[in-house]
């Protein structure tokens, strides 16, 4: 078989649990050579280096740097530097993972060079074309030559799309390698200790969506409920730097930061986080990965948001929707509870990575769509 040059694409957090397993796994086979790429979307260390160094990945072969901006001048960087990188390196695959501005940005540079592009998490759909993310997503499954599946709904939602059925394969979720990959440290690791908590006695709290966190009025009710919330079980919020800078601005920081039963982190690293929520009563978030991670830990999971992209995780019984009206009560409900009885579904199980790249050596040669 001839070597084939496979760009892999990095951008953002939640990108690097998705993209190091596939890399160690193409690292091992000798028909391909993994070139990791890294657009820069996220900078600051702790959003990115402690991932790389958590998920033992290399530092990235090329770096496109391009930081942060608005949608359009950050796609449109990613895409100007990328594709300077695909005509100066011409990869015979780029393979992009989740739904960030880079994944979008990185397909339609490679894709108008010729280049084939393969989508890991492809097919979610929240039907809701108010969030960057869906617009994303739905550009890059239009556009890609292989369609990796995490679910059966995502198959379903690409069949409906139109895209012929021999380009989609159901892979399973990839995040859950990540922490098969990392369970020994993950459960070694102990966070809730360092921060003076105790097993199921805390929530852990993340939020960095825009319609949750960009509204001053919006976050303002956001917070009086999390304190209210306080009262009842100790949080642990990781701020994320947009959430922090909204807070700052909308002069609510000082208000969290006197509830002493708030705790307030700086972003963590993936072990730190994973060992977090696995300990914890419940999670809050309006993250994608959370949701899929709670579903794995069979931790209950309070989304706040209108719709999500991965409804499995509501059907398999860990998740629930919410808004600011009634997250109080929910999570009153989930402390009066038992555990959720969750089911982990079908191909979350730690081999999503081998799949990965069985799929990738059967289809290298295949037709451009
Ligand atoms: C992005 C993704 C979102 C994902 C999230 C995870 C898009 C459209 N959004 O949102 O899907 O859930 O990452 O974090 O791609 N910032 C820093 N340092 C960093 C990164 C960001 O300070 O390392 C600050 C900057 O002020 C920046 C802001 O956060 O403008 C937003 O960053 P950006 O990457 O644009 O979007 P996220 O909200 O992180």
């Amino acid at each position: 078989m001839k070597l084939i040059k496979v760009h892999l694409v990095a951008a953002a957090r939640p990108n690097f649990m998705k993209v190091a397993p596939v890399y160690h796994a193409l690292k091992c086979e000798e028909w391909c050579q993994p070139v990791l790429v890294h657009t820069g979307q996220h900078y600051d260390a702790n959003m990115s280096e402690a991932f790389f160094r958590d998920l033992g990945l290399p530092a990235p072969d090329i770096n496109l740097g391009v930081g942060s901006g608005t949608h359009a001048e950050q796609t449109g960087s990613v895409m100007v530097q990328y594709e300077k990188v695909c005509v100066h390196e011409r990869p015979d695959w780029t393979i992009v993972v989740g739904d960030v501005n880079s994944t979008m940005a990185c397909t339609i540079a490679a894709k108008k060079l010729s280049i084939r592009v393969a989508h890991l998490e492809a097919g979610l759909r929240s039907n809701d074309r108010s969030m960057p993310e869906e617009l994303n997503r739905i550009v890059t499954d239009a556009l890609s030559d292989l369609l990796w599946t995490p679910s059966e709904d995502a198959n379903d939602n690409l069949r409906l799309e139109g895209v012929p059925a021999n380009r989609i394969a159901l892979v399973g979720n990839i995040m859950i390698d990540s922490y098969e990959l990392l369970r020994g440290r993950i459960e070694a690791e102990n966070a809730k200790e360092a921060l003076g908590l105790t097993d199921r006695e805390y929530a852990v709290v993340t939020l960095h969506r825009p319609a949750n966190v960009d509204q001053k009025e919006t976050l303002r009710l956001l917070v009086e409920k999390l304190v209210r919330i306080s009262t009842k079980i100790a949080l642990v919020f990781p701020l994320h730097p947009r959430t922090r800078q909204k807070l700052v601005d909308f002069d609510l920081l000082n208000w969290l930061e006197r509830v002493k039963s708030i705790r307030l982190v700086p972003p963590m690293s993936y072990i730190q986080f994973m060992s977090l929520v696995g300990s914890a009563r419940l999670v809050l978030t309006d993250s994608g990965g959370v949701q899929e991670e709670t579903t794995y830990l069979s931790i209950p999971c309070l989304t706040l948001r209108e719709s999500t992209e991965r409804p499995i995780t509501i059907s398999q019984g860990s998740n629930r929707l919410v808004s600011v009206d009634n997250v109080e009560a929910s999570v009153d409900g989930i402390i009066g509870e038992g555990g959720p009885r969750v089911s982990c579904p079908k191909m979350w199980d730690g081999h999503t990575a081998k799949r990965v790249v069985q799929s990738l050596k059967t289809n290298s040669d295949i037709d451009p769509r």
